[in-house]
């Protein structure tokens, strides 16, 4: 077993696992916090990202021990005008993905902000607003089998703006 000392949602937690436990499997089997969903548990789906200190992470490809010290929030601490607009936009309908859709979506809005080029970026003019193809691509990671991604593009626009 490892010692982890991380900081969930403002909260200190240490947690004894073993070294090849998952941050995703730490987080909704040890600490109870099973707003973070496992979809493929390989990094294809986006279903388990998380935010570490800010940045947008695919937990079931961190090991929990590499982000020790560090600071996770967790769809249970997010707390952002994202989530309203998600229900006022229609962003979500089973709410599988929907976790891993606003967490993403929170880092995507501070990487475009500290002006991290994406794909269109690369290869059109960048612009300081977020076009809906640019928030497309940018989310490109967060898959939604009910297809809710019309409303996701119109809620992260609507903040955004
Ligand atoms: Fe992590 Fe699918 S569960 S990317
Ligand atoms: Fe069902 Fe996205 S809302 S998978």
């Amino acid at each position: 077993m490892v010692e982890v000392s991380l900081r969930v949602n403002g909260s200190a937690q240490r947690l004894d696992v073993p070294p090849q436990v998952s941050l995703l499997d730490a987080l909704r089997e040890e600490l109870g916090l099973t707003g973070t969903k496992k979809g493929c548990d390989q990094g294809a789906c986006g279903a388990c990202t998380v935010l570490a200190d800010g940045d947008r992470i695919n937990s079931c490809l961190a090991l929990a021990v590499q982000y020790d010290g560090r600071e996770i929030t967790t769809v249970e601490g997010l707390g952002h005008p994202l989530q309203e607009a998600f229900v006022r936009a229609d962003g979500l309908q089973c709410g599988y993905c929907t976790p891993g859709q606003l967490c993403s979506a929170v880092g995507m809005l501070a990487e475009h902000k500290e002006g991290a080029p994406s794909a269109v970026t690369e290869h059109l003019t960048a612009s300081p607003e977020l076009s809906d193809e640019e928030i497309r691509e940018r989310m490109s990671g967060n898959l939604c089998r009910c297809g809710a991604y019309n409303g996701i593009v119109d809620a992260i626009r609507e903040v955004a703006e």
